[in-house]
């Protein structure tokens, strides 16, 4: 990878020292080295400088600085990417938003809220719940993770199935774009169709058409009741059939998650422990304000699952157990991490009704191969987290292969190579894959036409040429 050179960073460095607050320009190696990667496995890719803003106007005169000098500059937010959207792949700046980390101001009579990019995910959630509303959108990373990454990547998690991800969330925000101007798009109300719709553009954008220093926020009531459910099966693709015939039946649960044998045996015992003989899981849960009619809606799915092949339906009886269920699901991807040296996870979604199909080219795939693929997660929109854990970077080859033909496979079922974790630079030459050259191209045009010299976050989404 081609880095930006030397004597650019030194007069950028210069002119940053002077511009910005005391201790918001570091250069040393560990700095370097600690915002140079993330959760994709992609590498490590230590930036020139790490630059800290502490408000609109530094983001504003770092943009401005790296465009005069022809430096690149990528936007880093907590670190927990998977995709390498925050990789600083040809170094220059790593520009880090934790600090803007202020909620500005909650409204909750407009059921709206006011927060900076470096507020965590979760304080976002507890900040709201604790006067009765909700805010939907929870990355499995949400205790550490924060908004302005769930922005770039467009974040979405288990409730996505019911309530949609972090751009049905997003009504307005501060946006300051890669020259540095600072522009507001959006609006502060629920509904608005003004002009085009250049927040939902900049939500996704993976950091490279600049970045939120103020989001505003849709909020919406919180729902009184919650019920949980975990179903066992003997095999995935009994567990995969059942998805959809839930869905078929009418039931909209807020999560439908699908945990695989790998993926069962990743966490049993680790503060929770599936009952033996479990060879996938579902967790289903629904939510609403009347409990009568969310054990009617869970016994439903529950009896479909039965004719599908179940061998057993716990229900949690409280909130404690609600919670060992989740910490469980959550450690899933740290827990494949631990079973094998490297571990690689994908996104992938299909069609609802090509779930079983789809998981069970994967394992074909794996066994052939002789790699192992555990495949979870958020099964009721179709968004499959399928893992290829392996022993060495002498696998490397053969995992290439394995993701080359995951992607393909995926794109034939009518699906898309990815579905919340973003494309980054883990993903961009398969972008061809499912979109055409004509919207390739355009895209890149609107990538130039914000930032024609070319600096802002080098090197992601679209494929090289
Ligand atoms: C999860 C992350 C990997 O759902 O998206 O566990
Ligand atoms: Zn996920």
């Amino acid at each position: 990878m081609k880095r930006v050179e030397a004597s650019k960073v030194a007069a950028l460095k210069a002119e940053l020292v002077a511009l910005l607050p005391v201790g918001c320009v570091k250069d040393d190696e560990s700095s370097r080295e600690t915002y140079g990667h993330d959760e994709s496995d992609m590498g490590n890719f230590p930036s020139d400088l790490v630059v800290f803003a502490t408000c609109a106007a530094d983001v504003q005169a770092v943009f401005r600085a790296c465009q005069q000098h022809g430096v690149p500059v990528t936007p880093v937010a907590a670190r927990s990417g998977k995709s390498g959207g925050s990789l600083p792949l040809h170094g220059g700046i790593a520009l880090s938003l934790e600090r803007l980390n202020r909620i500005v101001a909650l409204h909750p009579e407009d059921l709206t809220i006011d927060v900076e990019p470096g507020v965590i995910t979760g304080e976002v959630m507890r900040a709201v719940e604790a006067v009765g509303l909700f805010y939907p959108p929870d990355p499995n990373s949400w205790e550490f993770c924060s908004i302005g990454g769930n922005i770039a990547e467009n974040a979405g998690g288990p409730r996505a199935l019911k309530y949609g991800v972090t751009r049905d969330y997003v009504l307005g925000m501060d946006w300051v774009l890669p020259s540095g101007e600072l522009i507001r798009v959006g609006k502060r109300t629920i509904k608005g169709v003004a002009g085009y719709d250049l927040a939902a553009l900049f939500v996704g954008s993976e950091g490279t058409l600049g970045v939120a220093t103020q989001i505003t926020l849709q909020l919406i009531p919180k729902p009184k009741k919650v019920l949980t459910a975990l179903v066992i099966f003997r095999d995935v693709l009994s567990a995969a059939r059942a998805v959809s015939a839930v869905l078929a039946r009418g039931v909209l649960p807020r999560v439908l998650e699908l945990l695989d044998d790998v993926s069962v045996k990743a966490v049993d015992g680790r503060g929770f422990n599936f009952p033996v003989g479990t060879g996938a899981a579902l967790i289903i849960e629904v939510d609403g304000n009347v409990e009568e009619g969310l054990w009617v809606e869970l016994n439903e799915a529950s009896e479909v699952c039965n004719a599908h092949g179940a061998i057993e339906t716990l229900m949690a009886q409280d909130e404690s157990q609600r919670e060992k269920l989740w910490a469980a699901r959550r450690m899933v991807s740290t827990c494949l991490r631990q079973m094998k040296p490297f571990k690689i996870s994908e996104d992938v979604v299909v069609p609802r009704s090509r779930i079983p199909q789809a998981i069970e080219a994967f394992k074909a795939m794996g066994q052939e191969l002789s790699l192992t693929v555990a495949t979870y997660g958020h099964a009721g929109d179709g968004n499959l987290h399928a893992n290829i854990l392996f022993d060495g970077l002498y696998e490397r080859p053969k995992v290439d292969q394995a993701l080359a033909r995951m992607m393909r496979l995926t794109v034939d079922l009518g699906g898309t190579i990815t579905g919340e974790h973003g494309v980054g630079y883990a993903k961009r030459e398969f972008m061809a894959l499912e979109q055409g050259e004509g919207v390739l191209n355009l895209q890149r045009s609107l990538k130039a036409l914000f930032d024609p010299a070319g600096v802002m976050n080098p090197g992601k989404i679209f494929p090289s040429q």
